[in-house]
């Protein structure tokens, strides 16, 4: 698709609509080795050969990213007060990226972060019921019973139990560690289907989203590209009818 150049260099967060027609106006940009002079010049997304002071744009329209959220950021694209997890994303130019749904602050793991709207919508629709499985220390004895209720759904104050979720139990005690995986995604779920039973969550881990998988060397604060292989499973993943 042909699309104005000026549009192009902004979307690849090369700077702002008018800062990129000076960066134009002053010859620093090349299509195809020939220094360009009009903002509204057409270029081909994918086949142009665009620089801008002699490095090469490379354009895609969607970028996908896995990301390894810390404690301690918040899953948003601005915050006056505390870090965002898009200040974590350090090596793309992009001003169009946003995270897939959110954590908490206090919860880290897996977060997908892309700029494709039409895909994050189908992920986070209540319809679609994508399976989350979090990692969880709970203070409190977790028992098979819990099991079972959260199987059967749980009354978390709202007008519907929760649907049915999975819980495994890694180790009972006084501070029980668990895996549940939960089919939506209602305000912090995790935490107050626990308050539901008696317990309280002290720690959470969000271990995958659908197809995607958090993977032992993405460290916290690191992030990586989803392969092709992920995105197309999300893809599919998205569009099966549930
Ligand atoms: N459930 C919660 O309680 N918190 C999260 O961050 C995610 C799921």
């Amino acid at each position: 698709m042909a699309i104005r150049l000026d549009k192009f260099l902004a979307e690849l967060g090369v700077g702002t609509r008018s800062e990129v027609k000076k960066y134009i106006k002053a010859g620093l940009v090349t299509v195809d080795g020939v220094p360009a002079k009009k903002p509204e010049q057409k270029v081909e997304e994918r086949e142009a050969k665009v620089c801008c002071r002699g490095r090469e744009l490379t354009y895609a329209a969607y970028e996908y990213y896995l990301f390894h959220k810390p404690a301690g950021c918040v899953s948003a694209t601005q915050d006056k007060v505390h870090k965002t997890v898009m200040d974590y994303l350090t090596d793309t130019l992009r001003k169009d990226l946003f995270p897939v749904g959110r954590l908490d602050i206090d919860t880290e793991g897996l977060l997908l972060i892309t700029n494709d709207g039409a895909l994050a919508h189908e992920l986070l629709s209540p319809e679609k019921h994508v399976a989350k499985t979090y990692y969880a220390k709970v203070k409190g004895r977790v028992t098979e019973e819990d099991a079972l209720l959260f199987q059967n759904g749980v009354d978390i104050g709202e007008e519907k139990l929760t649907r049915p979720a999975k819980l495994v139990i890694l180790h009972e005690g006084d501070l029980s560690e668990v895996e549940l995986t939960i089919t939506e995604g209602r305000f912090h779920q995790v935490k107050r289907m626990f308050e539901a039973v008696g317990k309280q969550v002290v720690y959470l881990k969000r271990l995958s989203m659908g197809p995607l998988t958090l993977t032992e060397e993405l460290l916290p604060g690191e992030y990586r590209p989803l392969t092709a292989r992920e995105i197309e499973a999300l893809k599919r993943h998205s569009a099966e009818p549930f």
